[in-house]
């Protein structure tokens, strides 16, 4: 066994996979994509996007919403459009996805990685007031993150961003089922292994709309209704072929929900007697997601690894050892982070999908019970 555990999966090619997206299919897509034969329209804010776009915003009832090219560009898009100072701090829990500080560095940001409260896994807006005053330099933003879509009260946000004036955006890659509107532009990631998945793909949503204006400029050259680039920008938008998709995924994500429903509440169900091992507060009732994440009894991670790579069955440490782990990011300041160590220690990816079966989770389920009680 490595010593860093969540280097790599420990089967690459198990029996039960971790995930087995599935997106709409070619004959869902097909109507969408005649659609587009028929407009000659492709990308730039295309007929399709701006339904696609509407469809979400209603969803989700936000003022506002724009389509982008993947969470990790709209994530950097939501700062710029913010302009905190150039080198500036960005706050963020250690405890995230890669993505998360490659987008802070992205808007010209240095990442400071900070911890997480244990019940929420969430650095929480009382913690951040609390750490602004221990900040070893000039803080320009803070990325909260919703920590594998488990719900965040965005409102909290709002108010800290206007009481400290500082740029926040909140990575909600995995929240689509779970957001809740807010002035604080929130990115959620359409990536293919998320819950609404168009392949590659994010939407940004907020209530303010001059800040989706700035973002919508930003993803778009810097053009305003001209050519020139007025400031910093790239190219993040979104293509009308994406957006077929999402329009597809929209029609069918009721069913899609109410599967992961299934999966999330069979895997609660089996472990509701297994004695510490948890999930987040509300998963498979209020909120769903695309993966199941399973808290351990400490010092079982091991255990449970082992019993579950011998029964091919696979697993995920989503988020590794935490940022302050990556090559790429070992470097950049941060704090003491025990509770980033617990998580790290103790969470655990199951196999999750929409026609996972009932029987598969039950089996997961008991391998898993077996070796906790066991062990
Ligand atoms: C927490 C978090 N942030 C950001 C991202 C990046 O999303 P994308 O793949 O759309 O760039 C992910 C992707 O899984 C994520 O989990």
């Amino acid at each position: 066994m490595t010593s860093k555990l969540w280097d790599a999966d420990p089967d690459p090619t198990p029996d039960v996979p971790v995930a087995r997206p599935r997106l709409p299919t070619a004959d869902d897509i097909l109507p969408y994509l005649r659609e587009i034969d028929a407009n000659r329209w492709y990308s730039n804010n295309g007929p399709l996007n701006q339904r696609f776009q509407e469809g979400l915003r209603a969803r989700i009832a936000v003022g506002h919403v724009v389509c982008l090219a993947n969470a990790t560009l709209g994530l950097a898009l939501a700062l710029m459009a913010q302009k905190p100072a150039k080198g500036s701090l960005c706050m963020m829990p250690s405890w995230t996805f890669a993505a998360s500080a490659h987008a802070a560095v992205l808007a010209g940001l240095v990442p400071w990685l900070v911890d997480v409260d244990l019940d929420t896994q969430q650095l929480l807006p009382e913690a951040a007031i609390q750490l602004l005053r221990q900040a070893p330099g000039k803080v320009g933003a803070v990325m909260p993150v919703m920590p594998f879509g488990g719900p965040m009260d965005a409102a909290n946000w709002d108010r800290f961003k206007s009481d400290t004036g500082l740029a926040v955006a909140i990575d909600a890659a995995a929240a689509f089922d779970s957001l809740t509107p807010s002035r604080v532009p929130a990115v959620v990631s359409l990536h293919a292994t998320k819950a609404l998945g168009v392949g590659e793909g994010c939407f940004i949503a907020s209530d303010d709309g001059a800040l989706i204006d700035e973002i919508v400029k930003k993803a778009n050259f810097g053009f305003a209704n001209s050519r020139e680039a007025a400031s910093p920008a790239l190219n993040g938008k979104l293509s009308e072929y994406g957006a077929a998709v999402g329009l597809a995924a929209l029609d069918g994500w009721t069913l899609t929900r109410a599967a992961y429903q299934r999966v999330a509440r069979g895997y609660c169900r089996s472990l509701a007697s297994t004695s510490g091992v948890n999930v987040q507060d509300g998963f498979g009732e209020r909120w769903i997601s695309s993966t199941v994440t399973v808290g351990l009894p400490s010092d079982s991670m091991e255990t449970a690894l082992n019993v579950l790579t011998q029964a091919r069955i696979g697993v995920r440490r989503w988020w590794g050892g935490g940022l302050h782990r990556h090559t790429a990011f070992e470097h950049f300041p941060k704090v003491p982070l025990p509770v980033t160590e617990t998580l790290v220690a103790t969470q655990l990816g199951l196999p999750c999908w929409t026609d996972l079966s009932d029987e598969a989770i039950s089996r997961i389920c008991s391998i898993l019970t077996d070796a906790m009680t066991a062990g």
